[in-house]
């Protein structure tokens, strides 16, 4: 039989866990999900989604992204294999069967003992809103023709479907994220890309055969829709022990975007506007302290978006600022505390990044109060703050991450480890539907969802 003494010990214990419970976890859901534990592991170069187009010198790794700041521009961008070929894009919409033309540029790079094949780069201009284009590129050897549908022209209440993806990589489980991507009922029609593309550098030498094997396995997608590129830390490709001392070559070299149509000095941070969103993309690895290029960029920046013109306003960056798993804790620190007042004053609306390779959102919180004697250093609920979505789960080779910070602090409002998606479908100026979709549930299933209402 059972004495009193022990069971007033266990209602002690019992009663002070749930107290310690509702003192410390008030944060979100932590997700209970169980998934199969595996191994992430990179496609083999021989695997179907890596194979090289047929025909002498036939243009491979096609993709594109937006060429201006307001969605009539697209730059296409190819690489040739034996030589520089033609770098004439021809181009027609729908409607016409006048074929256009432009010419494009051609660079090179070596990395260590890698030579790159020709990267082609070619910008088309003053195409007309909201119209289905066809191009087709590799002339004189082997053509090969592709598609895209050019943004509504932008206003107020242009609905527009975008997806995020981030830290993508080249393994199994990446392509189970981009076939989960486009066999979505919300049909994305652009992605934003929050950095870490191939992840070229996790091999010997940062073998660049890596970034072409990449470039055709993300073809089938971006060849069709725009892809706004961010860079992170794994597109740096610093390698000193190797002579690689100029930071961020391949992927400067491989993937162009617009910075000069906002302003910028450099492909790390720039904006655009596309239907009614502004999407203002910054670097986690240039310098953003005060008085840096980035900073008065971005000082400058803030004020010009016209929010009755864009009224939703979008940041993209790789290093997360509201993170509780123990993977990059705090990384984003930094250009949080520099640059989180601006983002409150303006009221962003979401700021979307990667590098923690799980998912997480968080509440609408701000943290900019504290000065060395007040003590008011925890993040607060705040109404003008954006909503913070880490979303580095697209599956590349270094797997999840699954270590999480607890109890859950108060600004976590979901977060689980696992690959997937998400879609942000802005319906009009006051509603956007934002949802989480895991590479494990069926396309009808959203793991996290969350209305965005717009407070400006
Ligand atoms: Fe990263």
């Amino acid at each position: 039989m059972m004495d009193l003494p022990g069971i007033s010990i266990v209602v002690v214990v019992v009663v002070s866990l749930i107290v310690n419970a509702a003192v410390l976890c008030n944060g979100g859901i932590t997700s209970s999900f169980v998934r199969k534990v595996e191994k992430t592991v990179d496609m083999p170069l021989d695997s179907d989604v890596f194979r090289v187009p047929p025909g002498y010198n036939a243009p491979q790794q096609v993709h594109i992204t937006q060429g201006d700041h307001e969605g009539k521009g697209v730059i296409i961008s190819w690489v040739t294999p034996n030589e520089p070929g033609s770098k004439t894009v021809f181009y027609w919409s729908e409607k016409s069967k006048h074929k256009n033309h432009a010419e494009g540029k051609i660079v090179t790079y070596k990395f260590y003992n890698y030579t790159s094949g020709y990267i082609h780069h070619c910008t088309i201009k003053n195409l007309k809103f909201d119209t289905k284009y066809y191009y087709e590129v590799g002339i004189g050897h082997t053509p090969r023709q592709f598609w895209f549908r050019t943004p509504p022209r932008v206003g107020l209440d242009v609905p527009y479907t975008f997806g995020l993806i981030g830290d993508l990589g080249q393994s199994y489980d990446s392509n189970r994220t981009l076939t989960h991507y486009e066999s979505n009922p919300a049909r994305g029609q652009t992605v934003l890309f929050v950095g870490d593309l191939s992840y070229a550098d996790n091999y010997s030498f940062h073998d660049n055969n890596r970034w072409d094997s990449w470039g055709r396995f993300l073809e089938r997608n971006v060849a069709y829709q725009p892809w706004i590129w961010t860079a992170g830390n794994h597109e740096i490709d610093f390698a000193p022990e190797i002579g690689e001392t100029i930071p961020f070559k391949p992927f400067r070299h491989r993937y162009h975007v617009p910075y000069k149509a906002s302003g910028s000095t450099t492909p790390f941070w720039y904006s655009i506007k596309r239907a009614s969103a502004y999407v203002i993309v910054l670097s986690s690895y240039s310098a953003y302290g005060k008085y840096t290029p980035q900073y008065k960029w971005l000082e400058k920046e803030l004020p010009k978006v016209n929010r009755s013109e864009t009224p939703w306003l979008i940041v993209l960056m790789h290093s997360p600022w509201y993170n509780s798993y123990n993977y990059h804790y705090k990384e984003g620190e930094t250009m949080r505390v520099i640059y989180e007042p601006w983002f409150v004053k303006y009221k962003v609306d979401g700021v979307f990044a990667g590098h923690v390779h799980a998912y997480e959102r968080s509440e609408r919180v701000s943290n900019i109060a504290y000065n060395i004697v007040n003590g008011v250093c925890y993040p607060v609920n705040d109404q003008s703050a954006p909503v913070y979505i880490t979303i580095g789960d697209g599956g590349n080779l270094e797997g999840l991450v699954t270590n999480m910070t607890e109890p859950q602090p108060q600004y976590s409002a979901y977060r689980e480890a696992s690959f997937g998606h998400a879609i942000f479908d802005i319906k009009n100026r006051t509603h956007a539907y934002y949802s989480w979709h895991r590479n494990q549930d069926g396309n009808a299933l959203e793991a996290d969802s969350l209305w965005f209402f717009n407070r400006y």
